[in-house]
């Protein structure tokens, strides 16, 4: 399919390939308008509610200073403060904003409260992290590998170590929907979710993405264009680092699992980063890095979000 009706934005199934590469075109348009100085205020009027439950640095400053640059505004709401803390229902909380502003994006832990909240809003919700899905960064993460490489469909992507998080599920979905090959390595019990890997699969049969698990990092690595990882225990998991890392340890980024990639491998990593755990310092800060364009790209990718989501 071309394009579809976009109502929220809480997976990256929710967009087509065509979708994902028109919102990273004007991405990079509003990059370089940024960098003109030429204003872009295609939201002018219009207003964020930012729902956090759990902490962020790129995704609440992106998404602020984005609406910022559109000529609308947002407002930071951490469950802490709000009534949503104290127990008032996710269903009123959102119908209840839904009378306020313009769009919604909201933090959280499980998908299913994401997916409450959208049925529950007349404006569009964006989910900005769940437990199993994080889109926003994925459309970042498209957005640096096609500034860099020129192209996304025909490249490999390799993503090594905790597979059964947000990162995972929703860069295998974007990969096999813009027919990017994603090669997936994780340690025995981390793997990704069966239902996503199985669904991207059959996008992928489609777009002419091979999606494929291998026990051996060296294996996912082999001649990659993109090497991902993230951090061994995300958010809500803290107390498991410590047993995690014993499993962990042979699926770390480092200069050796890298020999395996190609020559120009970019090395992306949606931050924020545990140097020495899931990647050396060497490797994050070398000079396959893109992990800081991939930050700055969240602001203008999320841009082409807001636009296309509230603007009419
Ligand atoms: N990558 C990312 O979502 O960062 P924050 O947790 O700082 O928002
Ligand atoms: N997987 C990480 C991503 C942080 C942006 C987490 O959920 O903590």
């Amino acid at each position: 399919e071309k394009t579809k009706n976009l109502k929220h934005f809480l997976t990256m199934t929710d967009l087509t390939g065509d979708d994902i590469h028109e919102l990273i075109d004007d991405a990079i348009l509003m990059k370089q308008q940024v960098k003109d100085g030429v204003p872009h205020p295609h939201l002018q009027g219009k207003t964020l509610g930012m729902i956090f439950e759990k902490s962020s640095t790129r995704t609440r400053v992106s998404f602020e200073v984005g609406m910022l640059q559109l000529g609308g505004h947002a407002l930071f709401l951490s469950s802490q403060d709000i009534q949503l803390g104290r127990g008032e229902t996710v269903s009123d909380t959102s119908q209840v904003l839904s009378r306020y502003v313009d769009g919604l994006m909201i933090r959280t832990f499980a998908h299913a409260t994401v997916e409450e909240f959208a049925a529950s809003s007349s404006v569009p919700v964006i989910n900005g992290l769940t437990d199993p899905h994080h889109p926003t960064q994925v459309l970042a993460d498209l957005m640096t590998i096609y500034e860099t490489k020129g192209k996304l469909a025909g490249l490999k992507m390799s993503y090594i170590g905790d597979g059964n998080n947000n990162m995972t599920h929703s860069l295998l979905e974007g990969a096999a929907l813009v027919g990017m090959d994603m090669a997936v390595s994780s340690p025995k019990g981390f793997e990704p979710d069966e239902s996503i890997f199985q669904a991207a699969k059959a996008i992928g049969l489609e777009t002419g993405a091979n999606i494929t698990f291998h026990k051996k990092p060296e294996d996912a690595v082999h001649q990659a264009d993109v090497i991902v990882t993230d951090v061994w225990a995300s958010m809500g998991e803290e107390d498991e680092l410590e047993t995690r890392k014993q499993f962990f340890k042979p699926f770390q980024i480092n200069q050796k699992i890298t020999e395996y990639a190609k020559n120009d491998y970019l090395f992306l990593h949606c931050l924020p980063a545990h140097r020495g755990e899931e990647v050396t310092a060497e490797i994050i800060d070398g000079k396959h890095s893109r992990v800081f364009d991939e930050a700055e790209n969240r602001l203008h990718a999320q841009k082409a979000l807001l636009k296309k989501l509230l603007k009419n």
